[in-house]
């Protein structure tokens, strides 16, 4: 390719994946913004990107991976880019609703830290690849030094492969996702053979000599060590395979710190989108918590982990799908009672439909924590139009080096 097929570009902005935007609206992957590139123009796309003038901001990526690497977007970026980024992105999306607030040091949790990680496992014609998927490609990149997971996880990657060449077929790759727990690891792998008996002893075999706690083959179960539990506060909770967990210990109590700040000195509280209790079972040291969740085996997970604790107040559970049957006013302040705080902790899509009806309540405090800015601000909105003060937003970074921003908000009545 000439120099003269080639465009030259100025980044002004990142778009929503971390990339680059220049005018069109014309994306080049891993430049910054006030960067000058050059490339070939295809689509809306920057292809085969030259950097002509770096940012001040653009530093040595931290992995040697990064290069090959899909697992992680931003690690051209200088730490201080990124965290300005992130709150600038929560706050971009407050202006937009017409919002602004105090807005605390953003909490980013450090490397190695990740504690789940779905690598993808290839046969190879010696053994078999583990890894994460290359950039916009099938390609597998091993990723022995990667900088994101936790050590445990990076140690696991021989049993990842173990277990592709006993279990995966020649033709579709294994997905295996690694979660660290506290008494080993917990394996579930998706797009394996189908189990026959020689082959689930196989893999029980290979498990058991490996250190995990339990492997979970498509729906099956084929190991059970030790039940691969989370603390949570005083509580010992094992999730079912794969279900909801914060991306890191660390970011976890980040958020469950700013939770209980938000909530203190509430006797009776109410714990929405509460998964396995991550929030509701540390909390409970202090109040009584109902949470509500949709999924059924999260809330046993939940319960089971409370009836096994010691010193923990009440929390009663339901399982309830909180998008089409939001809790009313009338199950949030059932006659004599009232529920003093809120936490809400919904998916990606918000909690819309939940949010209405804690306004119309008027719980007083809400401790809000999100993973997408933009329906955040959405259900923001309309808890200031209906009397709340915004009173501080805590941005926490447990996706290190990606695009992804989660935080913590706290929510009061003005009274
Ligand atoms: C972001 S996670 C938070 C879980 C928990 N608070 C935690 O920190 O571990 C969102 C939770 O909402 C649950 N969920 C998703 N859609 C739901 C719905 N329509 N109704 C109730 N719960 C739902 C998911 O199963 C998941 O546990």
């Amino acid at each position: 390719m000439t120099d003269a097929a080639r465009t030259t570009a100025t980044i002004t902005r990142l778009g929503q994946q971390g990339d680059g935007v220049a005018e069109g609206p014309l994306f080049a992957p891993r430049t910054l913004p006030g960067e000058v590139v050059s490339g070939i123009v295809s689509g809306s796309q920057l292809t085969e990107v030259r950097i002509e003038t770096p940012s001040e901001t653009r530093v040595q990526a931290p992995c040697r991976h990064y290069k090959s690497c899909g697992g992680c977007q931003l690690q051209h970026a200088s730490d201080a880019f990124v965290a300005d980024w992130k709150v600038e992105v929560v706050k971009t999306a407050l202006r937009a609703q017409g919002l602004e607030t105090e807005f605390r040091p953003i909490h980013t949790s450090p490397s190695r830290s990740r504690r789940r990680a779905t690598l993808t496992v290839r046969r190879t014609k010696k053994g078999a690849m583990a890894g994460f998927h290359g950039r916009a490609s099938d390609v597998i990149t091993p990723i022995p030094d990667c900088q994101l997971l936790d050590p445990a996880l990076i140690r696991a990657i021989p049993l990842a492969e173990k277990l592709a060449m006993a279990g995966a077929s020649r033709k579709a790759p294994l997905s295996v996702t690694l979660t660290a727990s506290e008494v080993g690891l917990d394996v579930m792998v998706r797009e394996g053979k189908p189990l026959d008996g020689s082959l689930r002893l196989e893999l029980a075999r290979i498990a058991g000599q490996n250190g995990v706690a339990r492997l979970t083959w498509g729906d099956e179960q084929v190991l059970m060590e030790q039940p691969p539990v989370q603390a949570f506060g005083p509580a010992r909770v094992c999730p079912p395979p794969g279900s909801f967990l914060q991306a890191t210990k660390d970011g976890e109590a980040a958020l469950l710190s700013a939770v209980q700040e938000i909530t203190k000195g509430a006797k009776r509280l109410v714990d929405l989108f509460a998964g396995c209790g991550t929030f509701a079972l540390p909390l409970a040291q202090d109040a009584e918590v109902h949470a509500v969740e949709g999924e059924r085996d999260m809330i046993a997970a939940l319960d089971a982990g409370w009836r096994r604790a010691q010193g923990l107040k009440k929390i009663t559970s339901e399982v309830r799908d909180l998008f089409r049957n939001p809790l009313l006013p009338e199950d949030l302040n059932p006659f004599a009672a009232h529920f003093d705080a809120a936490v809400i902790d919904p998916p990606r899509a918000g909690g819309e439909a939940q949010i209405a009806q804690l306004a119309q309540a008027r719980t007083p405090v809400i401790a809000y924590v999100s993973c997408n800015p933009v329906t955040f601000a959405r259900d923001a909105k309309t808890l200031v139009a209906a009397g709340y003060c915004l009173n501080w937003v805590q941005v926490v970074d447990q996706f290190r080096w990606s695009a992804h921003t989660e935080l913590a908000a706290s929510f009061t009545l003005d009274s």
